[in-house]
């Protein structure tokens, strides 16, 4: 490919889909293949924020459909052809519970909509609170016509036998070998996920398969009524870690092959971007899209390590990473004092950071005292300035957002000593 988009090259605000783009996750791409083939297993894709699971969620949809390129992939292909009819959803805020999620799922044109031959309306049942809402099935005619003939009659039924009766019409006709698979993305953002559970329990064993995907710590934080279900997620869980720096290095070898190898970034840049990235591809897609960028402006073809910290400095600039930049503003406010000390705790690379020695080499080095330290620390803690530290327990404190922590390490300082806010 040479006539590529270079603007498109890195993907900063977007999952990838490509294969050809998706670089290391031998391990994690091993263990969806092997979940696919257990009988009975469901699968969950857990991590943090922007280490890559939609990505990697992508990819499982095309292992599903034993895409070659992918299996290619793999140093152990399937056993069996993956024959499976692959749906997406990827949850928004306005999918409160699990109710709701499956109309979605029933409406969505990614997800099965295609597939059942009705339409779903919800009807809010009035009145009665916390009570079930009821939908409305309307039949649609003969798919050949491209008018939808809406059949004249309608007929009102719960959700969940709706729900499943379509997934089991889709499993029966037959479409797919190894039945349907149901990928729920960012399923994190679902309140109140009580119900899947249950739904895992009855259509799993008729050859549904669910895969979901989004921000815990464990399987028990993203699935509630884990225990009920822990048989089936015991072989389909995969924990999406942060990618090694190998995997990393990789991004910007697809990279610079879909530039047909028309700029190169030089090994210093590379391993300085690595670093600042912590693990977080979606930092080698930024800063690795504005170095490029930078690079093709000025009339270099390869990108040095100068390159890609300018190209850094401009990031926050002009704002290209909005919502760290905006948690950066919210988080320093006027305070020299409180950016350096924010700066200090983002440098720490263990998860979990300890306050005693720190506030002490803090306050050395500001000439403040070791209290006045933990004044600003709790500034940092509180909604007002962003909430970017958690307190974990006593003398411990952990960023809410590694991808922020990430940010927060890496970005040039934007005060200056004496720069105070007002008492
Ligand atoms: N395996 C990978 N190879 C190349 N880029 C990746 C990979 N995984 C993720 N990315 C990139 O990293 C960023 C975050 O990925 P995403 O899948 O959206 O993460 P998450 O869903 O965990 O927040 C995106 O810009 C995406 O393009
Ligand atoms: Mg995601």
């Amino acid at each position: 490919m040479t006539d590529i988009n270079p603007i498109n090259v890195f993907t900063p605000a977007q999952e990838v889909k490509d294969i050809d783009r998706f670089a290391g996750r031998d391990d994690e791409l091993t263990a969806l293949s092997t979940a696919l083939q257990s009988h009975g297993a469901q699968i969950v894709l857990y991590g943090q924020r922007g280490v890559g699971k939609s990505s990697l969620a992508r990819q499982l949809a095309k292992l599903a459909t034993n895409d070659a390129d992918l299996i290619a992939r793999l140093k152990q292909p399937p056993f069996e052809t993956l024959d499976f009819v692959p749906v997406y959803l990827a949850c928004d805020d306005s999918i409160k519970d699990i109710e709701i999620l499956m109309l979605r799922l029933l409406s969505d044109e990614e997800a099965l909509a295609p597939w059942v031959p009705f339409k779903v309306v919800e009807k809010k049942v009035s009145g009665e609170v916390g009570s079930k809402f009821s939908v409305k099935v309307i039949e649609l005619g003969g798919k050949k016509t491209d008018a939808i003939t809406e059949r004249a009659q309608e007929m009102e039924s719960d959700i969940v036998s709706v729900f499943t009766s379509a997934c089991r019409a889709v499993v029966k006709a037959g479409v797919a070998k190894h039945g349907l698979l149901i990928i729920i993305d960012e399923f994190d953002r679902i309140k109140n996920r009580t119900g899947l559970a249950s739904l895992l329990k009855t259509l799993g064993p008729e050859g549904v398969t669910f895969a979901l995907v989004g921000v815990a710590t464990t399987v028990q934080d993203l699935v509630t009524e884990h225990e009920s279900v822990a048989r089936q997620l015991a072989d389909g869980s995969v924990h999406v870690k942060p990618m090694r720096d190998d995997e990393l290095n990789e991004i910007f070898d697809r990279a610079e092959s879909l530039l047909g190898n028309k700029y190169v970034f030089d090994p210093a840049a590379r391993s300085w971007i690595i670093k600042i990235a912590r693990g977080h591809p979606f930092y080698v897609h930024l800063v690795g899209k504005h170095s490029l960028l930078r690079a093709i402006a000025t009339g270099t073809d390869c990108i040095s390590e100068g390159l890609a910290k300018e190209a850094l400095s401009e990031i926050a600039l002009k704002g290209s990473a909005p919502v760290q930049e905006t948690t950066y503003k919210t988080a320093i406010g006027h305070s020299y004092t409180r950016e350096v000390i924010l700066k200090k705790f983002a440098e720490r690379t263990e998860e979990e950071i300890h306050t005693t020695g720190l506030y002490a080499e803090i306050g050395k080095e500001l000439g403040i005292e070791s209290g006045t330290v933990s004044v600003y620390v709790g500034h940092l803690g509180s909604d007002k300035y962003g909430s970017v530290l958690r307190k974990t327990r006593e003398r411990y404190y952990q960023f809410a957002d590694s991808v922020f922590k990430a940010y927060a390490a890496a970005r040039p300082f934007e005060l200056k000593p004496g720069d105070q806010e007002d008492a």
